[in-house]
């Protein structure tokens, strides 16, 4: 017997309810990204594994045990994209386009990353994002989580997620911090998790943010970046807060926010949720001043996010299938022609129409109401003679002989 053949562990097929879910998340971020002014860019799903490896971290997780990579037939090593930032900032350099900052762009597709599946959690999943590139104020930073909070706020979603916002600092700020954690880390190296002991020599900002309660009540304790930061740094971010407060975005500071990639610089964020178990970050970013210039491009400044529209899903109702549908009806071959014209009509006008595929025309009357329709043009020979059209309003039960204007007319009164 044949194996039966299923979709690969952590991917996941979407229909029904939560393709249409996904399609009114999609345009909606795609709207407010026209308000904000940004721009589309599609960069493909697989890159030389190059842009990733450097740019996210050697020892991130990413890096380390989650990317799809792979030896194509001509030898080279590329790899699924595992997230859009370093792929967008790889295009930019490549086109020239940071000569005239701002760059302001967004994306939208899958992104994969072998880690474990869970509700919320999946090796091929789907990131709305945005980069502001090329500008260093504060704004940037505060322009791009407006953004997203306008978003949350147009689904009406805003209490459910929580801003949760830090600053790491610049460069040297958080050189100083990771020397003060690991000297206070070290004391408890024992009673560290399995992972954070590695961490301490691979990643110590990383335990930070563990999700283990043995890591989590010996961090409690341990120094702040707050306390590291220097005055630039900290003036930056209180500009960063200044904006929201004025904006009324609320926020909560989280001093032990890190983020899992090594571009980061200044403001990280990430808006969470209750309502999601364990995997809670619905979209999160921040600043990365280094990311383009280390990877061969001038130096620019960029702030940006991403969003797990996957994660979005879970918490969104999917918005009603398209109510009214006209269904046309020959009722016999002599209709067929004038059906098909009329189908093609109705949709020009963009009046939502289906022919019924099977069955006699009662039958087909059946098929046309459990398909949600609730309008049936019927055209027989007799229609056809007297150029006109039998019209039935299915809720109604009552029905009309109208000419073809009297018809649309009718029709777009009825569905507007
Ligand atoms: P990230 O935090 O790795 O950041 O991912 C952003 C969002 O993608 C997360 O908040 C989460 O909603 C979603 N996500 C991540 N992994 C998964 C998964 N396995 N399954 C479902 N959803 C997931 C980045 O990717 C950065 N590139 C964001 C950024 C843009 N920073 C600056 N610009």
């Amino acid at each position: 017997m044949q194996q039966k053949l299923q979709k690969v562990r952590g991917t996941r097929d979407l229909f029904g309810d939560e393709a249409r879910a996904f399609r009114a998340i999609d345009s909606r971020f795609a709207e407010i990204a026209k308000i904000y002014d940004f721009q589309e860019m599609e960069t493909p799903i697989f890159e030389s594994t190059q842009v990733f490896q450097r740019t996210l971290g050697e020892q991130s997780d990413i890096v380390n045990k989650e990317m799809y990579t792979f030896i194509d037939r001509s030898g080279d090593s590329l790899t699924l994209r595992p997230e859009g930032t370093a792929s967008v900032a790889r295009a930019a350099i490549e086109h020239g386009l940071l000569r005239e900052p701002p760059l302001k762009l967004f994306y939208s597709g899958p992104m994969f990353r072998h880690e474990r599946p869970q509700k919320g959690r999946y090796r091929q999943f789907r990131q709305f994002g945005i980069e502001l590139i090329g500008v260093d104020r504060p704004l940037a930073d505060i322009e791009v989580l407006n953004f997203a909070w306008d978003f949350f706020v147009s689904f009406n979603m805003q209490s459910k997620v929580q801003l949760e916002i830090n600053s790491i600092g610049d460069r040297a700020s958080r050189e100083g911090f990771k020397q003060e954690l690991v000297r206070y880390l070290q004391k408890y190296q024992k009673d560290l998790s399995e992972d954070s002991q590695k961490r301490l020599q691979t990643n110590p900002l990383r335990i930070l943010d563990s999700k283990e309660a043995t890591d989590q009540k010996i961090t409690e304790s341990a120094p702040q970046f707050g306390d590291f930061l220097n005055d630039e740094s900290k003036s930056f971010f209180a500009r960063v807060l200044n904006g929201l407060e004025k904006l009324n975005i609320p926020y909560v500071l989280n001093p032990r926010l890190v983020r899992g990639l090594d571009y980061y610089n200044h403001t990280v964020f990430e808006f969470t949720t209750t309502e999601l178990g364990s995997q809670n970050a619905v979209l999160s970013g921040g600043r990365y001043n280094n990311l383009i210039e280390e990877m061969g491009g001038p130096k620019t400044p960029a702030v940006g996010w991403a969003s797990g529209m996957d994660r979005l899903v879970l918490m969104l109702e999917a918005p009603p299938l398209t109510g009214a549908m006209v269904a046309v009806i020959a009722t016999d071959e002599g209709g067929e022609g004038e059906a098909l014209l009329l189908l093609s009509e109705l949709r020009k006008q963009g009046i939502p129409s289906q022919p019924i595929y099977s069955g006699n025309v009662s039958k087909q009357l059946k098929k046309a109401d459990k398909r949600g329709c609730t309008h049936v043009v019927l055209i027989g020979d007799k229609e056809t003679q007297n150029k006109t059209f039998l019209l039935k309003d299915l809720k109604a039960g009552s029905q009309l002989e109208l000419n073809k204007n009297q018809l649309f007319q009718s029709l777009q009164d009825q569905l507007a």
